[in-house]
């Protein structure tokens, strides 16, 4: 089976209500999505990403009406995110009604809620109808997609159909809260800044890798946004003895540009930010043996951009 390409929102809904899966695009990354209440198409998207079972997935609406079809009573600091988050790149975990079925939420009491504003995917979500449970659509453990093509060359022939949409704004995922204990917590570091939670929601925690929180983020278990070639960080291209199977992806340019492989020099953290899954998945196609990725500081965008480096390097 190929899987079909399409840019119709309507066309690719079809698929889903029929029981496929269909990934689609969004502000992060493309998500690949089924119908969050049929159990059976949910657990398809475990075998096609080759996921982990107990991994939870997060829930894709586009109206708030459809919260009320999905979490159990929503907490003042869960209202409080939605009012100021919704629609855009934060998920609010909260007390999962009974109804969700427990492959969306690895069997956890708690479910992800998350509203994307991507006009592309609102219009997906609305000819749904039915709220879209939706991991990245990579093979389990690679960069997240950023553009279709990268969804295309990890699941060909695993999914039923692809919307096809421009490449991802933001290039890494929505910030995670866990909003169903006293103290919201953040769990992965995202597009939405602590800084910007903090200002609506003082108590917010920031992310610890200790042990308790990877019980609660069952995800930040495994390794992840791997590419094939090793991740080495550097504080500055100055400390690199460059050779052409390596590449360099970082804020300041190297002397040398032209004795790597692939360079990549950002502006902005967020540029650097955008670029990063797809510079890891170009250097996989260049045969990249080691990619040099600049620190950055770990605040703003710069915290989640850290993050992703990090796991994207440990073995
Ligand atoms: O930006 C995004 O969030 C993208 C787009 C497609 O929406 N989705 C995404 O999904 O990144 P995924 O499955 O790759 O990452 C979701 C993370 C995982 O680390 C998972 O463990 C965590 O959220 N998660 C989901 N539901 C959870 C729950 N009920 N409790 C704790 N963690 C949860
Ligand atoms: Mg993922």
């Amino acid at each position: 089976m190929h899987t079909h390409l399409t840019t119709s929102p309507q066309e690719a809904a079809a698929y889903l209500r029929a029981g496929d899966l269909v990934a689609f695009p969004t502000e992060t990354v493309y998500g690949l999505g089924a119908d969050a209440f049929n159990a059976d198409a949910v657990a398809t998207i475990f075998t096609a990403k080759g996921r982990p079972i107990d991994n939870p997935l997060i829930v894709h609406i586009t109206r708030l009406d459809d919260i009320a079809l999905l979490a159990k009573d929503l907490s003042r600091d869960a209202r409080t995110l939605i009012e100021h988050f919704f629609p855009g790149p934060l998920t609010v975990i909260v007390t999962k009604k009974t109804d969700v079925p427990d492959v969306v939420t690895g069997g956890l009491g708690t479910v992800g809620l998350r509203m994307p504003r991507h006009p592309v995917a609102q219009a997906f979500l609305e000819a749904c109808g039915v709220p879209v449970a939706a991991p990245s659509a990579n093979l389990s453990g690679r960069p997240s997609p950023t553009t279709w093509k990268a969804v295309y060359d990890d699941l060909d022939g695993r999914i039923a159909c692809l919307l096809q949409g421009d490449r991802s704004e933001a290039g890494l995922e929505s910030t995670v809260v866990d909003c169903s204990e006293t103290t919201p917590v953040v769990l992965r570091a995202g597009v939405i800044t602590l800084e910007q939670i903090r200002a609506v929601l003082p108590a917010i925690r920031s992310p610890k890798p200790d042990e308790r929180q990877a019980a609660r983020s069952p995800g930040a278990r495994y390794r992840h946004y791997a590419p094939h070639a090793q991740i080495h960080l550097v504080a500055h291209p100055r400390e690199i003895d460059p050779h052409t199977s390596a590449a360099y992806l970082g804020l300041d340019a190297p002397a040398t540009p032209h004795a790597f492989g692939l360079v990549c020099a950002c502006e902005t953290v967020e540029a650097y930010a955008h670029a990063l899954f797809d510079f890891f998945r170009r250097c996989d196609t260049a045969g990249i043996q080691i990619i040099y990725c600049q620190t950055v500081e770990p605040v703003g965008l710069g915290r989640a951009l850290m993050d992703r480096l990090r796991r994207a390097g440990s073995v």
